[in-house]
């Protein structure tokens, strides 16, 4: 989906800039070496006013990630909430995504990240339906990529980094050129991990099971509360490595994350997922997880930070 930015405000460095003056020269670390990790926030329209869902979560994943790659961010957690909460309001922005970034910038070229500044950096765009305004009624349609997803022993699937972006790129084109929404991977056994952008999860007689965080899955906030909320409405759950034919046997597949939410997946390589287009489990962990982020329920007040 294309998003135009122009005219926004950008936070960069300790500061709100202008949109076109959040620049980093070409010779920004990061931009050869992947030296970067981010974090993807949707801000909600709720009862009392917009807030940010799981921006703790959030923001304690960036520092991880950031640790992971030995960054140390110059900021607190308080201090980049500020961040977050100045950028949203001085774009105005009821409901947005929010995408802090943490990267090296211009130091010295070579592989060694450590002689490179860390700088960060927080925008926020309207952004809508992730994989389409079709996708949350229609479902989407996967394949599964050739491209398997990476490997713990080669880059650490958990944290959020633009490196692993590389490789969810590369199997994200593969499905869009063959005419798909969405690419699913396995890992190098063979077991099912994710989508490019997003966790998966299987619904099969009832129980509601997605692959656990030793598959090589980004360790989804969006995975987290769907299985936090699935469990309040007496879901069963489980954490278990999935199968390739396991997903053409689901009763129902979705996939969940901040920018996707909950969206059905109707077709993968060809067969029709359930009966194609009645997913009741899906529609109703989505329907919750709507209402959640919108503040409608009582009892995960918690996970919503409000931000006016
Ligand atoms: C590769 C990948 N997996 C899973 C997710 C879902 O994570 P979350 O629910 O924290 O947004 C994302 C979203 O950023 C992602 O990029």
């Amino acid at each position: 989906m294309k998003v135009s930015l122009k005219g926004s405000k950008i936070w960069l460095d300790g500061r709100l800039v202008d949109w076109e003056d959040a620049k980093v020269h070409v010779l920004t670390h990061a931009l050869h070496y992947a030296s970067a990790v981010f974090e993807g926030i949707r801000v909600y329209t709720t009862p009392k006013g917009p807030a940010a869902f799981r921006l703790k979560d959030h923001l304690k994943r960036l520092f991880e990630s950031s640790k992971i790659y030995m960054m140390d961010i110059p900021y607190n957690m308080e201090e980049l909430i500020d961040a977050v909460r100045l950028t949203v309001n001085a774009n105005g922005y009821r409901e947005c995504y929010v995408r802090p970034i943490v990267f090296r910038g211009y130091g010295t070229m070579g592989v060694n990240p450590l002689n490179s500044p860390v700088q960060v950096a927080v925008a926020a765009w309207e952004w809508g339906s992730y994989l389409g305004s079709n996708a949350p009624m229609k479902g989407v349609r996967c394949m599964v990529s050739s491209w398997r997803r990476i490997n713990a022993q080669s880059l650490p699937p958990q944290a959020k980094s633009t490196a692993n972006y590389a490789n969810g790129g590369l199997a994200k084109a593969e499905a869009v050129k063959n005419g798909f929404d969405e690419a699913i991977m396995l890992n190098t056994e063979g077991y099912v991990t994710e989508g490019s952008g997003e966790n998966i999860f299987r619904v099969k007689n009832g129980v509601l099971s997605t692959p656990p965080a030793s598959a090589g899955v980004l360790r989804g906030i969006t995975r987290d509360t769907v299985l936090k909320l699935a469990q309040e409405m007496d879901i069963t759950t489980e954490r278990v490595n999935i199968t390739r034919e396991e997903l053409y046997t689901a009763d129902e597949l979705f996939f969940s994350g901040t920018a996707t939410e909950v969206v059905p997946i109707r077709e993968v390589d060809g067969r029709q997922i359930g009966d194609g287009s009645n997913y009741p489990i899906t529609a109703k962990i989505r329907k919750r997880y709507l209402e959640v982020v919108h503040g409608e329920v009582d009892g995960h007040e918690d996970w919503l930070l409000y931000l006016r």
